[in-house]
């Protein structure tokens, strides 16, 4: 009898911790299951491209650093919808049956898709439409997958947040200035709040609490009068102008991304005091530094859960962190349960009890 055949994509934006996870599935379905694995290149547009982009995993693969490096080698998109791909006259093409021959094509047994809500939202329409049997490993530094406690790439995305605010602790002390970081996070405080507390900011802002100026002054003042004229303050990329408006930066391109809220922050801070501001947006390096010890732990848990899914045929699931161990969900479940910061989170009362501005709490 043959080997069974199971394919690995990464879809939407890096983190660290993939290629852990990558090397993880190779792992357990070569010894375990003596399955041969295949890397799609690109996400689905590996699947669209003929013949499909694809290279067949090898122990060789993995003998070199990338369980230690960010990103992803088999490359990733977080551009679009396959399902409505805009064309160069402005119209748009459904890219879905490509994907789904590629697949076929390949004769798999199953695909493990690493991906956060809208990359698994896309492949389950996907399977369904096409008989494509998948099983999903979240990821995302944002860490807004509701369905696991944690999702690859969000550790090490707060410990690079972490480390920032600790390089800016001396020269903001050497300066007397404050000093603003701006993190990613998409719409969810999450990264800010944990590196926040891990780093000893003076001030954390969130998308989900509402701030004032007036508020983080105050906060600035008190500090003063305690002999304490620097101060960190760390603000994610949604939190929103005190008018209510987003805060978007547009590249050349013509994407838009969240991005710029610091300097707002900085400005506002700047007119009204005397207080030196400086701004560094922490951006990409959150999603490409070294995955941390605790990235590399879970998604090697998940990798190795994942491919049991598929031997047992139980496709449609999605791999999660509940209470120290492994689960699976089932995949709509992941794409369902959105999770930002909520006012009873624990960390919400800890960031207040070490004396930080976090919002107009009452
Ligand atoms: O969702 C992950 C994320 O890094 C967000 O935190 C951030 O807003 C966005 O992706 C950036 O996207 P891009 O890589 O396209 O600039």
């Amino acid at each position: 009898m043959s080997n069974k055949r199971i394919g690995i994509l990464t879809s939407g934006g890096d983190c660290g911790g993939l290629n852990a996870a990558i090397r993880s599935i190779f792992y357990r379905a070569k010894n375990k299951y003596k399955m041969d694995v295949y890397g799609i290149r690109d996400g689905t547009a590996g699947l669209i491209k003929r013949p499909v982009d694809v290279m067949q995993l090898t122990h060789k693969t993995f003998g070199g650093y990338l369980l230690r490096q960010g990103g992803t080698f088999l490359g990733s998109t977080n551009k679009g919808n396959p399902f409505k791909i805009p064309t160069n006259d402005g119209k748009y093409v459904d890219k879905s049956k490509e994907i789904i021959q590629g697949y076929h094509s390949m004769k798999l047994d199953g695909l493990i898709i690493i991906g956060g809500d809208g990359s698994m939202q896309i492949l389950k329409k996907l399977a369904d439409k096409g008989k494509m049997n998948i099983v999903a490993i979240p990821k995302t530094i944002d860490n807004d997958v509701g369905a696991t406690e944690n999702s690859i790439g969000f550790h090490t995305a707060v410990d690079v947040a972490t480390q920032a605010l600790d390089n800016l602790q001396s020269t903001a002390a050497s300066h007397r200035r404050s000093m603003i970081l701006e993190v990613m996070g998409r719409d969810a405080g999450h990264i800010a709040l944990n590196a926040g507390i891990a780093g000893g900011a003076d001030v954390i802002l969130i998308p989900e609490i509402k701030y004032s100026i007036n508020g983080v002054i105050k906060k600035l003042n008190e500090m003063k009068k305690n002999k304490i004229q620097h101060s960190l303050i760390i603000v994610a990329e949604a939190v929103k102008k005190e008018d209510g408006s987003k805060v978007m930066h547009k590249y050349l391109d013509g994407e838009k991304r969240l991005g710029g809220i610091g300097d707002y922050i900085a400005s506002e801070i700047m007119k009204k005091t005397e207080i030196e501001c400086r701004v560094t947006t922490l951006g990409h390096v959150q999603r490409g530094a070294p995955p941390t010890a605790n990235d590399r732990i879970l998604a090697s848990a998940f990798g190795v859960y994942a491919v049991d899914l598929l031997a047992n045929k139980k496709f449609n699931r999605m791999v999660a962190w509940n209470n120290r161990r492994v689960v699976d969900v089932a995949i709509d479940e992941g794409i369902k349960t959105y999770r930002d910061v909520q006012r009873d989170d624990p960390l919400v009362e800890t960031a207040l009890s070490l004396g930080a501005y976090i919002g107009e709490i009452k």
